[in-house]
């Protein structure tokens, strides 16, 4: 199946995508993954994107769409994937309609992860993230049994630049300007389907393969 995700910042993309695309054996690709990664790395491609990820901008649409259609080109991808962060905008996903077009397909399913403001807020302010696996822990909602360790692996947790709560508030802004106007979009093409993203995290994964199930029959 070919997949994307959409939804708040904090509404769980990242934590949803790795179970979801693991059920239906197809990689999950990340956008911000992939920025951070470039960040970590020191790449030009990182450097350029970092000042736009502290601020909570969105990184410019050629910058982002150049490093999509590498990925998706890649062998792993060619039979189904999930994509998580992309597109984030109208333009984004008029673009990679083409792109797939040219591919000779198209995407099966669109799932909005709803989840209200205070809430993204709550998620966002106490997530930290692993520096050596990258797992993502919630000082409340998902502790490490030793803070600031990873219990996977040992590494240290940090917590993201990005989350701090006057860049969590623009990044919330930066979604209902640019990235929720894909909600009609998708629903125009009759691919969309909201899914509630409150509670356990197992229940959601529950809630969201029961939607791709209708959308796979
Ligand atoms: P990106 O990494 O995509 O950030 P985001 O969309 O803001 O999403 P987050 O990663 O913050 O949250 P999430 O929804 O994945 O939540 P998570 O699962 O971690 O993008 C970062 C930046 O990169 C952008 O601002 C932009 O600059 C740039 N960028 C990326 N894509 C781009 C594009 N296409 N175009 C241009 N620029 C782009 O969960 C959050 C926390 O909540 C965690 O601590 C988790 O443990 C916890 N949690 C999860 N589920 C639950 C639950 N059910 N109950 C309680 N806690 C939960």
């Amino acid at each position: 199946m070919r997949v994307v995700l959409v939804g708040p910042p904090g509404a769980g993309k990242g934590t949803q995508a790795q179970f979801i695309a693991s059920n239906l054996s197809i990689p999950k690709i990340s956008t911000g993954d992939i920025f951070r990664a470039n960040v970590s790395g020191g790449t030009e491609l990182g450097k350029l994107a970092k000042e736009y990820m502290d601020r909570g901008d969105l990184v410019p649409d050629e910058v982002t769409v150049a490093m999509v259609r590498d990925r998706l080109g890649e062998p792993d991808a060619q039979e189904g994937f999930l994509l998580d962060g992309f597109p984030r905008n109208v333009p984004q996903a008029q673009i990679l309609n083409k792109m797939l077009a040219e591919f000779g397909t198209s995407l099966d399913a669109v799932l909005e992860l709803v989840v209200d403001d205070e809430e993204v807020v709550r998620r966002l302010a106490g997530r930290r993230t692993c520096r050596s696996c990258g797992k993502v822990w919630h000082v409340v909602f998902d502790p490490s049994s030793t803070e600031g360790v990873c219990d996977a692996c040992g590494g240290e947790l940090f917590q993201r630049d990005d989350d701090r709560e006057d860049t969590i508030r623009h990044r919330l802004e930066v979604y209902q300007e640019q990235t929720s106007p894909l909600i009609s979009f998708y629903a125009e093409e009759g691919i969309l389907q909201g899914v509630d993203a409150t509670g356990p995290v197992e229940e959601i994964t529950q809630r969201a393969m029961a939607e791709l199930r209708r959308f796979a029959d």
